[in-house]
């Protein structure tokens, strides 16, 4: 009796968790779109033999201590402070359970994948196939299409909504490219130009009145309509600054939207502005078939290399221009691969051993238009860099708290401010805008709070500060317990940019990344040379100690989506963040 018993009790569990033969059709969905994407239409079914790449994100075993282990090395009161962690160490915190790699793979097999097709990265989380558009329909239990973008005429192939078999639900995080729209010419570009500001030709001018640098007194008022780097280097406090760790520090920045960084246009830009780095040149690295057409020069390439380089030379810098595939052309049998321009950036990148110390990107989406399955997953690869010692800067957006009627795109046509994504990330560092000397908030500045990613601790005290004077205004637009953006700010109208050799004047947060992200270059210098680890993610060091050697911005406010927006004010707030940096005190305070 009582070995019945055991024997019932013990094999009925058993035989529960263990099901001989998973089924593989019993759907549920992953995500789906209530309705059409913006700005979308359908075009017609995707053609069933296109074939692609699939990129399938396991759910990683350990990431909530990958997560707590980027807190501890990034805060400069923990004990673990700078103590990164190595590729392989963020490998192994990535790595999926084993069950789950098992489950994926029976998964595979059953639908005739041949396991030695597939591309594994190093932690093992994500598997990529190729698979025509028949297999992966009948693999995750939609149907893909041919979508057309009316603004600007491209076509991709997604679908409205995927499922998974209920049994891999807990084991896949996000399989892509499916519901994810955003593609490489639809990402909004963060820069505009701006041909009704006048351009200077020189700033030699400028140069010989720059005699005491870091004095707001020595900035030309010039600098309050165009800016160039010398303006910059002034008021960020960086003039007298001579990096020495060129060896070992470097300064990446990512380019996609078929952008190329012009190298003619960047000797000219010396020429004029720069006149020491004149000679100096940057480094292309091409990805997943990115291209680096040297007769097309782009203006937000250009700006960004321009600035970066023009703020950290003589560090040297790496434009990773970023491909995924030409526009797909419907009737064409034989198109590559489809476009996630995040993901195969951030695969390629983890799969380095050795990445720059600093990235800088001007590029982002509306956060509601994003998956929230592949939002998380890209999040926590800027978490990965992050914990390997690497800051990483993004652009907060040109739209101030959202363009447009905001409409929500849950159904419910709600109004709401429309934050931005990956400015909305907690794992990077959000760059706003500011304009004129001395500096002001200026109205585009993108600014807000997620929707999707929590408020994390470090920035708690600094947004319940803002909250409080804040009271009802807005109340019901945003989400208060949101991620709130940006962090810090940079000057971002007014940019003197060579463009195809000839002066242009350029405006957006796209301008502050750079700017910001040159700064933190050179600080990354200054640790390096002093035999120190790099500073890494940023934000809990700028919250914390970092916040006295930032130059706090005081007045401005972003508007949008018909109302007045947020205001900026003493402290944090959502047009300025923290404020903009002051590089000679910043250095002080990271020793
Ligand atoms: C998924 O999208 C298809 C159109 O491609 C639609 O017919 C179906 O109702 C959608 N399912 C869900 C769960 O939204
Ligand atoms: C910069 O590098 C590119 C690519 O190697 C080269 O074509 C160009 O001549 C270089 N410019 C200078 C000034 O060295
Ligand atoms: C507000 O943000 C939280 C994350 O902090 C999220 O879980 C919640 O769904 C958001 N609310 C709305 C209405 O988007
Ligand atoms: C600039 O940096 C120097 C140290 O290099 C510091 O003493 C000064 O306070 C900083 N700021 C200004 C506005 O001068």
């Amino acid at each position: 009796m009582l070995w019945l018993q055991a024997l019932l009790f013990g094999l009925v569990p058993f035989c529960a968790s263990k099901p001989l033969l998973p089924r593989w059709d019993d759907f549920q969905v992953k995500h789906a779109w209530v309705e059409m994407p913006r700005g979308w239409e359908l075009h017609g079914p995707a053609p069933a033999d296109y074939r692609f790449n699939l990129r399938i994100g396991l759910k990683q075993a350990r990431i909530e201590e990958l997560i707590a282990a980027l807190y501890e090395v990034s805060d400069p009161a923990h004990d673990r402070y700078g103590q990164h962690l190595s590729k392989d160490e963020v490998d192994v915190l990535v790595a999926p359970h084993s069950d789950s790699a098992d489950l994926v793979e029976s998964w595979l097999t059953a639908h005739d994948i041949d396991t030695n097709a597939y591309h594994r990265s190093g932690g093992g989380d994500w598997l990529t196939v190729e698979v025509s558009v028949s297999e992966a329909e009948r693999m995750l239990g939609t149907q893909y299409n041919v979508y057309r973008h009316s603004g600007s005429d491209d076509y991709v192939v997604r679908a409205l909504n995927y499922s998974l078999p209920s049994i891999l639900h807990e084991h896949v995080a996000v399989v892509a490219p499916t519901t994810y729209f955003g593609t490489i010419k639809s990402m909004k570009k963060t820069s505009f130009l701006q041909p009704h500001i006048p351009t200077i030709e020189s700033d030699t001018d400028i140069a010989s009145l720059l005699i005491n640098p870091g004095s707001l007194a020595t900035v030309p008022s010039s600098c309050s309509t165009t800016i160039t780097p010398s303006c910059l280097r002034a008021l960020y406090n960086t003039t007298s600054y001579t990096p020495t760790a060129t060896a070992v520090n470097k300064l990446g920045i990512c380019g996609y939207l078929e952008e190329f960084a012009n190298f003619a246009d960047l000797q000219t830009f010396f020429e004029r502005f720069r006149t020491d780095a004149v000679g100096s040149n940057f480094t292309v690295v091409l990805v997943n078939g990115g291209e680096n057409s040297q007769s097309e020069p782009g203006v937000e390439a250009n700006l960004d290399i321009q600035y970066a380089d023009g703020m950290s030379f003589p560090t040297p810098n790496i434009y990773f221009s970023t491909g995924g595939s030409p526009p797909f052309i419907p009737d064409d049998n034989t198109p590559t691969n489809t476009n996630e321009p995040y993901l195969d950036f951030l695969n390629f990148i983890l799969a380095q051993s050795d990445v720059p110390q600093t990235f800088t990107t001007s590029y982002g989406d509306d956060e509601q238009t994003v998956p929230l399955d592949y939002a998380t997953s890209v999040c926590n690869m800027f978490a990965q860099l992050g914990a390997r010692g690497v800051s990483i800067m993004f652009s907060s957006g040109d739209d101030g708290v959202g363009a447009g009627d905001c409409l929500s795109n849950d159904g419910t046509n709600t109004q709401r401010f429309q934050p931005n994504f990956p400015a909305s990330c907690p794992f990077v560092t959000t760059v706003g805008a500011t304009f004129r000397v001395p500096e002001e908030g200026i109205s585009f500045s993108g600014g807000g709070f997620s929707n999707y990613f929590a408020q994390p601790s470090y920035q708690s005290t600094a947004v319940s500060a803002f909250l409080t004077k804040l009271g009802t205004t807005n109340a019901g637009l945003f989400n208060v317990s949101g991620r709130a953006y940006p962090d810090v700010s940079a000057q971002g109208e007014g940019f003197q940019v060579v463009i195809g050799g000839r002066v242009e004047s350029v405006a957006g947060t796209s301008a502050s990344s750079p700017t910001f992200a040159g700064v933190v270059a050179l600080l990354n210098d200054f640790r390096l040379a002093n035999g120190n680890a790099p500073l890494g993610f940023l934000n809990p060091l700028l919250y914390s100690t970092g916040a006295a050697g930032l130059n706090d911005i005081t007045s401005g406010s972003n508007p949008g989506c018909d109302t007045n927006g947020f205001s900026a004010g003493t402290g944090w707030d959502p047009i300025t963040g923290l404020g903009t940096p002051d590089f000679g005190k910043l250095q002080a305070l990271i020793g």
